[in-house]
């Protein structure tokens, strides 16, 4: 099963979206488009050992020659050294304005040969061939870019949108349990801002991958909401903020515990249950059953953090998205239908975030 998609950015650009099991085989027709004969590719180290070879023969089969550029795993390979490293291979191998560029692994790759694609010569052909969950649900698609700065993370990027994203489930046999989980935040995310029946399927996948027709639908559906929110608002003007549902008090969290304790996954579970109990203290009705159903998977052993909120809602008001002493959060009046407040009080934040705590303990 292969579902296809086409988002439209700004009237001016079309990405296509192939999602589901064995959908890498779109990747031949997808290089020859450019009528070169060379492409580029960037992969993370754990996909190069597992699955290089194969992708490697099936590009060589269609008689494309390849040059391979490995990065390490982990978030550190979102750096100005690994960006250089892989612009310089690029020149070394004779990139044109037309040689397509590869990116193969999860957003961290996606992240940096995104930023990659858009620097050398001011923009190369980039497709994304995301291989974690979240990658394929979230960063493959809109088109955001970058690298982190000893200063915070993402801070030197560009917006620049690949022209095929190729999410073939199969990759995600292999993913290990934390990783599933962090994906499968940013699909029950979908579920609370846009699509409520998204929580029952993804229910059914909370404790890892399973190959079925189901979870190739669930990740199309995610990829496609994301890919609404962002052919209406590229640029983050308007609704693409909806996608930070949970983020303001993740942010915090993780920047609180220097980014060592929780993957992001992890701290985005972590803030929606906040931001759910915001939406609730602000005087909006609505179920929390259908977001807490997910807690077991999310039990985090956090109760020292209970007495050091105070510290995490400072965090909270010190983020970028903060303005005029009020701190920005995305709330639900009901599943699928969020807005954006700009809260003064303290007081509800810091009940939130006890709420929050005492869910994931
Ligand atoms: N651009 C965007 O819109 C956007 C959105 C959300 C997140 N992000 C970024 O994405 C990054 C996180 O992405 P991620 O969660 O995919 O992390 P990741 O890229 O670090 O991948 C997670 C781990 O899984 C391994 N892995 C990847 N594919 C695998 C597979 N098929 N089998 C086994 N192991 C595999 C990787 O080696 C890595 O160790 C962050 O840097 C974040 O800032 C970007």
């Amino acid at each position: 099963l292969i579902h296809h998609i086409n988002i439209d950015t700004a009237g001016t650009h079309t990405c296509k979206v192939y999602s589901g099991r064995d959908s890498i085989q779109h990747l031949p027709d997808s290089l020859r488009i450019y009528k070169q004969e060379n492409a580029l590719i960037l992969i993370d180290a754990n996909v190069q050992r597992l699955y290089g070879r194969r992708l490697i023969e099936l590009l060589a089969d269609c008689k494309f020659r390849v040059a391979v550029h490995t990065l390490p795993s982990g978030e550190t390979a979102k750096s100005e050294a690994h960006w250089l490293a892989a612009v310089d291979f690029c020149f070394e191998h004779g990139v044109n304005r037309k040689t397509p560029l590869l990116a193969i692994g999860g957003g961290v790759t996606g992240d940096l040969a995104g930023f990659v694609a858009a620097s050398v010569m001011r923009g190369i052909p980039l497709i994304q061939v995301p291989t974690t969950l979240l990658a394929m649900v979230d960063s493959s698609i809109g088109g955001k870019t970058g690298i982190n700065h000893p200063s915070g993370k993402n801070l030197i990027g560009s917006f620049y949108q690949p022209d095929t994203v190729i999410a073939d489930t199969t990759f995600l046999k292999s993913l290990p349990d934390r990783e599933w989980r962090c994906g499968m935040a940013e699909v029950i995310k979908y579920g609370a801002i846009a699509d409520p029946d998204l929580f029952d399927i993804a229910y059914t996948f909370r404790n890892g991958y399973r190959d079925s027709d189901q979870l190739i639908e669930l990740i199309t559906r995610c990829a496609n909401i994301k890919a609404g929110i962002v052919a209406d608002d590229e640029k983050e003007a308007g609704k693409r903020a909806f996608l930070n549902f949970g983020h303001t008090f993740a942010h915090a969290l993780e920047s609180f515990t220097e980014f060592k304790r929780f993957s992001h996954g992890e701290a985005v579970y972590i803030g929606m249950v906040a931001a759910l109990k915001l939406s609730a203290l602000a005087g909006n009705s609505i179920d929390d059953v259908p977001l807490m159903k997910f807690a077991d998977n999310y039990k985090l052993s956090v109760s020292d953090l209970k007495s050091r909120i105070p510290g995490l809602v400072k965090k909270m008001f010190a983020d970028k998205k903060s303005l005029n002493n009020s701190v920005r959060v995305v709330m639900l009046k009901d599943y699928g239908h969020p807005y954006i407040a700009d809260l003064t009080d303290l007081g509800i934040v810091h009940d939130a975030w006890i709420h929050a705590l005492n869910v994931c303990d």
